[in-house]
């Protein structure tokens, strides 16, 4: 058996093993706060080299503009700061009149494309807006999960002075979307409910929004469009600011350059604005040229359906001739699809200019001279 005075010694006797293994666990964790220190001393001057990088890539783009500024004049981007933008946004719609609601097709097309025009006199603050820029829809009813639908976009179809040139309304160019799903005809929400409205009928508005399609000032600016469907909106204000005679008495634009629209539609019946566009060529001869892609009705060079980039490159001579001329602008809106084709496109009729599409092209767009509005 243990005596008391034994116990007591025993336990006495394991107190240098303590301290040992106190004195163990505090040096080791000396020792891994210590190294973490030494490794944050030496990884510091690491973050400080990326650092220095960033701004040593920087400075290379500011010495390249810099050393640019010497080799030629560039054209510097506007920023467009007076341009009005989201006077009215979704929480806050403006509910406009619907005052006409019409269709654009002719016997035969395919689908359904409407021209919608809604009042805004009442708009209060008021919702201006100009060439170029788009303005959302609400349309009404809920979604599936039973919250209010949200807005679409819609490019304006109008000048800043309306189609009746009183400054009050705004118009769209509209295609119902609808596709086939298991068997089953489904039509877009937004689309169609802006195809159906009655004039009467009130709709949530907000915008304007966008500054990527707005025209240049410049009255002697060459406009190139190349629009598939209703990309054709943004151009139809576009060409009204430029050819319509009371819209020009209105705005005081005197345009005298050159506008060239290359328009894809699926049929002759599909056309937009057709008679419109026609008067515009009979009346200006010399500054506006029209190249139509009926891709349902006309074959490209293989046999295919011909589209506007098939157009393009029928014209690259005459259009690299215009592209290498610093006041000429292109504009680009209708369907996504039609981009890679585009591109290709342009990068051989550059080619057959002896230029390099895939370097042109950022430089257009740096100088705010390539304009892209798909969806
Ligand atoms: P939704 O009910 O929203 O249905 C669209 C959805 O249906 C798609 O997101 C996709 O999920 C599905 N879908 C579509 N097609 C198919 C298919 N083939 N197969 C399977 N699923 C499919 N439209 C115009 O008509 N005119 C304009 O001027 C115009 N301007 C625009 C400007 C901008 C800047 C943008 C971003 C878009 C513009 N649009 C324009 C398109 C417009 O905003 C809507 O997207 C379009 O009207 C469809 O909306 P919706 O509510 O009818 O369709
Ligand atoms: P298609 O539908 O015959 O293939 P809309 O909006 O009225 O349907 O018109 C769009 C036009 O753009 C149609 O002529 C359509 O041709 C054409 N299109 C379709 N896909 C492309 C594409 N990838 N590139 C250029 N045009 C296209």
């Amino acid at each position: 058996m243990y005596s008391q005075a034994k116990v007591i010694a025993g336990g006495l006797a394991h107190i240098p093993v303590v301290i040992a293994v106190f004195y163990f666990i505090l040096t080791t964790f000396n020792k891994r706060a210590l190294k973490f220190v030494e490794d944050s001393k030496t990884k510091k001057p690491e973050a400080k080299a990326v650092e220095t990088k960033k701004v040593a890539v920087l400075k290379t783009e500011a010495s390249k503009t810099e050393s640019s500024k010497t080799e030629a004049p560039k054209i510097v981007k506007k920023k467009h700061a007076d341009v009005p933008v989201n006077i009215y946004r979704p929480k806050t719609p403006y509910e406009g009149t619907v005052i006409g609601n019409y269709s654009l097709l002719k016997e035969g097309a395919i689908g359904r494309v409407n021209h919608i025009t809604f009042d805004l006199k009442d708009s209060d603050p008021f919702l201006n807006y100009v060439e170029g820029q788009s303005i959302g829809i609400m349309p009404a009813g809920e979604d599936a999960n039973g919250k209010p639908h949200k807005l679409r976009l819609y490019s304006i179809a109008s000048t800043r002075h309306g189609d009746d040139f009183n400054g009050n309304t705004v118009s769209l160019c509209v295609r119902q979307l609808q596709y086939e799903k298991d068997g089953e005809t489904i039509n877009g929400v937004c689309s169609t409910y802006l195809c159906d409205i009655k004039p009467g009928d009130k709709v949530k508005i907000t915008g304007p929004v966008g500054k990527e399609m707005l025209l240049p000032d410049e009255e002697d600016a060459n406009i190139v469009m190349l629009a598939t469907g209703t990309g054709i909106a943004p151009m139809r204000a576009y060409l009204r600011r430029m050819f319509e005679p009371t819209e020009k008495e209105k705005n005081k634009w005197n345009f005298k350059g050159k506008a060239w629209l290359f328009m894809g539609a699926p049929k002759s019946a599909n056309l937009l604005y057709e008679e419109d566009l026609q008067r515009y060529i009979v009346e200006n001869p010399d500054n506006f040229k029209y190249t139509k892609a009926i891709s349902r009705e006309q074959q490209n060079t293989k046999g295919g359906r011909m589209y506007i980039q098939d157009r393009v490159l029928e014209s690259a001579n005459e259009l690299f001739n215009m592209i290498e001329d610093e006041k000429t602008h292109i504009y680009l809106c209708g369907l996504k699809g039609m981009e890679p084709g585009i591109d290709e496109a342009m990068t051989k009729a550059a080619q057959e200019k002896g230029l390099n599409w895939s370097e042109l092209r950022p430089q257009l767009k740096k100088a705010g001279r390539w304009h892209v509005e798909t969806y």
